[in-house]
């Protein structure tokens, strides 16, 4: 199959990659000329495991090309993916659906046989209608079926969760589109009975209800880790115990600072938007947006409490920016509120991350950016571990002990061995643990 993905950010890239790389013929197509060259040249402008190799093998293959001009890749494809941002809008909490619009006129003007245009950007109900009129509107002519194929990728696992959807979610409003999206999922199915047909507002609806429950599942244990702390339970053993009920199941019960990234925080607030355009208020996904705001702020109470309520002046070192492991993306990071926190407090902060320190040197000014998790810990007062990365799971505890000027670990992942830490000297707050 002929396939053009329109932008080449995180969802179009990762997809492009993939369905080349199982067969199909591929041209990524973004507007920036800088981007489109990088990537011809196989490098991948953001970090996601194992992407760059994929990108270089499947260029060298012959199966995907980049392209900043879509006149061609357009008018030669089965499907057209729409693979755009849909940032948060100042002002109101909306998805910004500018992009989505450009691309629907811009591949209206190049489409030539029947093409099916899917729409993989996250975009709020209704959304589809939009893009077909606009289609139609712009050229009368074009022969195509507009469907919502809305993306499940979870940054740093992009390529598995490709590899191995537990669904495919597809909202067509035209049969004639079922047999390509068969095709195009073929090599990827392989035999199993994946694909879930459904209307296009349910599709585009399914993709902001799985989040929204995903991010309301996270508030929920966090709002219960505090509930533990003040009742001497411990979270683990409550998440353990809650996740075995295989009607809750056990992921997304992992407390923490608090959901970032560029999907969570944007697309709840893009759900709640929608809820009260549409006379339909909804109040858990509100509350999810509150708690989890709160959240950052409190994080950096406890590292205050833990230094004797005041870090005027004191280093703070911290380990992980990421909203994640294995991204280096700082999007919503709840690294970002905290440090903000901590410096409003009169902190120094020290800051080591893997893979984010270059996208972090834009946004978190004042920070002394370290190149190991032992350079971060000189004279610091307390080391808070924000971002789960497997690395921080074998540091040396008693080499960092003696490079700290007093031995405190905040563990806003429980990712640490409190014994281990007391045993060995140091003060150890974790999250929704007994204290
Ligand atoms: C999320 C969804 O999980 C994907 O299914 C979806 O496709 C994607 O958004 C998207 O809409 O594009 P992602 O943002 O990559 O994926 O990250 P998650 O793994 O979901 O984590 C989001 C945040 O929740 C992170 O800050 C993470 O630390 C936090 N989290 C997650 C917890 O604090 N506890 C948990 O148990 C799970």
């Amino acid at each position: 199959m002929q396939i053009t993905v329109v932008g080449s950010g995180y969802v179009g890239l990762v997809s492009g990659a993939c369905f080349a790389d199982v067969g199909h013929s591929v041209t990524c197509v973004d507007l920036d000329e800088a981007k489109v060259a990088a990537l011809s040249a196989g490098h991948v402008p953001f970090y996601e495991p194992g992407l760059e190799p994929m990108v270089a093998k499947n260029i060298k293959a012959g199966r995907l090309s980049f392209s900043a001009d879509m006149t061609q890749p357009v008018a030669n494809a089965d499907a057209v993916l729409i693979a755009v941002g849909t940032p948060t809008r100042r002002g109101d909490g909306r998805a910004e659906l500018a992009y989505v619009h450009a691309a629907a006129r811009a591949v209206a003007k190049h489409v030539r046989n029947f093409t099916v245009v899917i729409t993989k950007s996250t975009v709020p109900v209704g959304t589809g209608d939009q893009v077909e009129d606009m289609i139609r509107q712009t050229n009368p002519a074009a022969d195509i079926a507009v469907v919502s194929n809305p993306e499940f990728l979870r940054q740093g696992n992009a390529i598995e969760d490709f590899r191995h959807p537990d669904r495919i979610i597809v909202g067509i409003n035209e049969a004639r589109a079922r047999p390509v999206i068969k095709q195009l999922y073929h090599p990827i199915i392989a035999g199993r009975n994946l694909l879930i047909f459904t209307s296009r507002r349910s599709a585009e609806l399914t993709k902001y209800a799985a989040n929204a429950f995903l991010a309301m599942k996270v508030s929920f244990i966090n709002e219960i880790a505090d509930l533990c702390e003040n009742t001497g339970a411990d979270v683990r053993d409550v998440a353990l115990g809650l996740g075995l009920d295989p009607r809750i199941g056990p992921k997304f019960l992992v407390p923490g600072p608090g959901y970032g990234g560029s999907c969570f925080p944007k697309d709840t607030m893009a759900l709640a938007q929608t809820g009260r355009d549409n006379a339909s208020p909804l109040k858990l996904v509100e509350s999810t947006i509150a708690v989890n705001e709160h959240r950052k702020q409190a994080m950096a109470q406890r590292i205050i409490e833990l230094c004797g309520g005041d870090v005027d002046g004191k280093k703070i070192a911290v380990l992980g920016l990421a909203f994640k492991p294995n991204t280096d993306d700082l999007r919503e990071a709840s690294s970002i509120a905290i440090i903000n926190a901590l410096q409003l407090a009169g902190a120094k902060i020290a800051a080591f991350d893997p893979q984010g320190t270059t996208p972090a040197t834009t946004i978190l000014r004042d920070v002394e950016y370290c190149d190991d998790p032992y350079a971060v810990a000189v004279d610091a007062e307390c080391l808070v571990l924000v971002t789960e990365w497997d690395i921080f799971g074998s540091l040396e505890f008693k080499r960092l002990h003696k490079l700290m000027a007093t031995p405190r670990i905040v563990d806003l992942r429980n990712m640490f061995d409190r014994a281990e830490l007391e045993s060995l000297g140091f003060q150890y707050r974790g999250i929704g643990l007994p204290q």
